[in-house]
């Protein structure tokens, strides 16, 4: 269709400055970390302001050319790689923090704006801001509303969804809706910014936010734990809830299988406990009373030792320390080095069921294919593992049959078959495993709603 004609118009209207075309834009990076193939944009759009945003929608409505929305391009479900034939709307201009009101306890960004920026000015202002994962440098604000994003610290603070107060976005037609609201309580109709985080760039363009801070923690614990059985992960789980106050931050589970490859593969890292323990976690507990927050979490671990929840138990005794726990658990951004072709998945469980349920995928893959190297791991606090299969002598993108088995179990057990990660066009064709044709299709007549023609990142989602 006239592709040709509506890049002309948008650069007529916006210029070169914020209009790029493919001679232009050259070797600039168009596809996210999935490893999924993408098209080249017939142009990139980079607009400085939500007005600018606002203009290009509206001349891409009026030729019904479709867009692709792209913050840092590091999801992992092609939601933000191209199809063919789209232009890319890139927010990487518009990346600036516009204020801080600290009464409020509220920080106005761009959508644009890396996470680690709006980390670490939290944190210069004397506040916390929670959300973390890590593509913390590279990964976007709006990318991360767009996914509802999670990552380590849920357990405390809860996903991308309760860490934002007011959503400033642009429709397909070029209207923006929304605004920047600080207010926590607002039920003057529906709430737009709920359907909009986790929508994944389809049904509109996220231009501006408002985030919550939170009271920054003074005092940090954290261990490294060996445990004999998953019984004994819950066990630890439900007692480091009702104990540690004022509460757990990260609750990361290894099952061995994790731990001894990303252990055996990358020289950099070392077991932390001596003897080898079935299954592992990474506990974390913040608090703000430096003097005494340590001496309880230790008063903690040793009743769960006495009691044999824990076999085995190092507490970090520095932030360096604690970062040689967490480097164990942040493996997986090593993969490409030893299991380049391997398939991952997003799945989460009742926390429950996160035990019969990740055995039952471990059992069947290994049915089948004696030789598989499987990893499980992930966010047990949230119900949300990841399991990360690799089968010898597999090419990259032949994993159809492996999503069966993950998938099979997740719906047996009533799980979903992405947490955190989001649908994209990776897990499209599974969806209807997980929801009722009912919500599928009020997902359509939602998304035929805000976006009649189907330009917002067409084929995403459903
Ligand atoms: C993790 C990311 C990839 O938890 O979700 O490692
Ligand atoms: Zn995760």
């Amino acid at each position: 269709m006239a592709a040709n004609e509506a890049v002309m118009a948008l650069r007529e209207a916006l210029g070169a400055q914020v209009v790029a075309l493919p001679d232009e834009f050259g070797e600039r990076r168009v596809a996210d970390w999935s490893g999924m193939p993408g098209a080249t944009p017939v142009a990139i759009i980079r607009p400085r302001t939500t007005d600018e945003a606002a203009q290009a929608l509206a001349i891409c409505s009026q030729y019904k050319q479709p867009v692709v929305t792209q913050g840092g391009l590091t999801g992992l479900v092609g939601g933000a790689n191209l199809l063919g034939g789209e232009v890319a709307l890139s927010l990487d201009r518009m990346n600036r923090i516009i204020e801080i009101d600290e009464v409020s306890a509220t920080m106005t960004v761009e959508a644009g704006t890396p996470l680690q920026t709006v980390q670490e000015a939290a944190s210069a202002a004397g506040f916390y801001f929670p959300l973390d994962l890590g593509a913390r440098g590279s990964c976007s604000i709006g990318g991360n509303l767009a996914t509802n994003a999670g990552g380590n610290r849920v357990i405390k603070y809860g996903m991308m969804r309760d860490q934002v107060l007011g959503v400033e976005a642009v429709l397909a037609s070029g209207e923006i809706v929304g605004g920047l609201n600080k207010m926590i309580k607002n039920n003057s109709g529906y709430d737009l910014r709920h359907l909009l985080i986790g929508s994944e760039g389809t049904l509109a363009v996220i231009t501006r936010v408002v985030l919550r801070l939170r009271p920054k923690p003074t005092a940090t614990a954290t261990a490294w734990c060996g445990l004999p059985d998953f019984a004994a992960v819950t066990t630890l789980l439900t007692r480091a809830q009702a104990s540690l106050a004022p509460g757990v931050s990260a609750f990361e589970v290894m099952w061995a299988g994790y731990h001894d490859t990303v252990i055996a593969n990358l020289k950099n890292l070392r077991a932390p406990l001596a003897e080898p323990h079935p299954f592992y976690v990474l506990l974390e507990s913040v608090g703000t009373d430096p003097a005494r927050h340590g001496e309880a979490f230790e008063e903690f671990l040793g009743g769960m030792l006495e009691a044999g929840v824990v076999s085995d138990a190092a507490i970090a005794s520095s932030e360096a320390h604690a970062r040689d726990f967490w480097a164990i658990r942040d493996a997986p951004g090593e993969y490409e080095r030893f299991i380049p072709n391997y398939a991952a998945y997003d799945v989460s469980f009742s926390i429950a069921q996160v035990g019969d349920a990740a055995q039952q995928c471990e059992a069947r893959l290994r049915a089948r294919w004696p030789n598989a190297i499987v990893m499980t791991y992930g966010h047990l606090g949230d119900g949300n593992i990841h399991i990360v299969v690799d089968i010898p002598e597999r090419g990259k993108q032949d994993h159809d049959d492996v999503d069966r088995v993950i998938y099979d179990v997740t719906r047996e057990f009533e799980g979903s078959i992405s947490a955190e990660h989001g649908i994209g066009t990776k897990k499209r064709d599974y969806l209807h495993l997980v929801r009722r044709a009912a919500d599928i299709a009020s997902m359509r007549a939602i998304k035929a709603a805000l976006d009649p023609h189907g330009l917002l990142n067409p084929g995403k989602v459903f």
